[in-house]
């Protein structure tokens, strides 16, 4: 048979493909969630997330020496309060929990590792909404006055990078106004630019204790129909100021990822949630699939959409893979 293409070639040997790899990652760029709460001596397994629990600030340093072992050193924290009310108080205190755990971590770790904090309020709202309530509906505006001092707080408490993820309009802007006049100038937003109203979001909100009490979500976050608004979303988080823009989730938007990747210039990142890593473990329980195939699979995915950063509860596990060479 005569062929003068033949791709088998460049897939012969592993190093040759290693040579060929298209899509290449490290560890450098993995953050791994963690959820704290208030109180002593706690660390309560997530039930809805098989493997990540809820620790209590003073036993942070197990799950962040664990991170380091693995060589992962970007975290993403959320608080769940002991005390939620309609304006979610805890959110901004300078003891709230996310505020202590980012202490607790700085004070040891320093420049070890790389603290970002959440701002949202769902988990701090006895509602759990996202922002402040009249009558049925989110404000955005007061909601955004919030979202500054939140971030403020967090800087404070020494967050290296704090990442909004309420979806209110004209906030990035605003939380870095904020930042910039106490004296945060260096402190880098990334923005949960795109962020779906999503059912992959349902083990988080067990584990965050931030389910709505009433209603959903889709007066703030994104339709999952439409891509142009989410660039839309992301331009416009680009000229308030954005450092670094993500897309949530992940494996369901790759498109838009993708997208994303050839019109910004800015770092992106992309939030493999809750559901995703579920999903896995659920179907793995079940013996339906192999976990270490389809979180690597899955992974390389993101990366090759053309994500820059992972955020994703694998992360210990998906350094281990890069580590032993199997993706990477
Ligand atoms: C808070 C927030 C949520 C997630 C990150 N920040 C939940 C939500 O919007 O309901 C989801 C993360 C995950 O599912 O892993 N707004
Ligand atoms: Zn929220």
């Amino acid at each position: 048979m005569e062929m003068k293409n033949r791709p088998r070639r460049l897939r012969k040997t592993p190093l040759v493909r290693g040579l060929v790899r298209e899509t290449r990652m490290s560890k450098d760029s993995l953050i791994y969630p963690i959820f704290f709460e208030e109180g002593e001596n706690i660390k309560a397994p997530i039930e809805t997330m098989p493997g990540q629990y809820r620790y209590s600030p003073d036993r942070a340093s197990e799950i962040i020496e664990e991170c380091l072992e693995h060589g992962v050193n970007k975290v993403l924290l959320f608080g769940i309060p002991k005390e939620k009310d309609e304006v979610g108080t805890q959110a901004y205190h300078d003891h709230g929990i996310v505020q202590e755990a980012t202490r607790a971590i700085k004070t040891k770790y320093g420049d070890e590792i790389y603290v970002v904090c959440d701002i949202c309020m769902c988990e701090y709202t006895s509602h759990g909404h996202c922002g402040i309530l009249h009558g049925q509906e989110v404000d955005n505006d007061e909601t955004v006055a919030h979202l500054q001092k939140i971030g403020v707080s967090q800087a404070a408490a020494g967050a290296d990078m704090v990442a909004p993820s309420d979806m209110m309009d004209g906030r990035v802007g605003a939380i870095r106004e904020a930042l910039d006049e106490n004296g945060f100038k260096d402190i880098p937003i990334m923005s949960y630019a795109a962020k779906f109203a999503s059912y992959y979001y349902g083990p988080f909100r067990d584990a965050a204790d931030s389910a709505p009490a009433f209603g959903d979500r889709r007066a703030y976050q994104m339709d999952p129909h439409n891509g142009r608004e989410a660039m839309k979303e992301a331009m416009l988080d680009e000229e308030e100021g954005a450092d670094i823009l993500m897309i949530k989730p992940a494996i369901a938007y790759l498109d838009l990822i993708k997208e994303l990747s050839y019109r910004t210039d800015l770092p992106l990142a992309t939030y493999s949630v809750s559901g995703e890593y579920s999903m896995i473990k659920g179907a793995v329980a079940a013996g339906l699939i192999d976990e270490y195939g389809i979180m690597c699979e899955s992974t390389v995915a993101m990366y090759r959409a053309g994500a820059d950063i992972l955020i994703t509860y694998f992360a210990k596990e998906i350094a281990d893979a890069m580590e032993k060479g199997d993706i990477g």
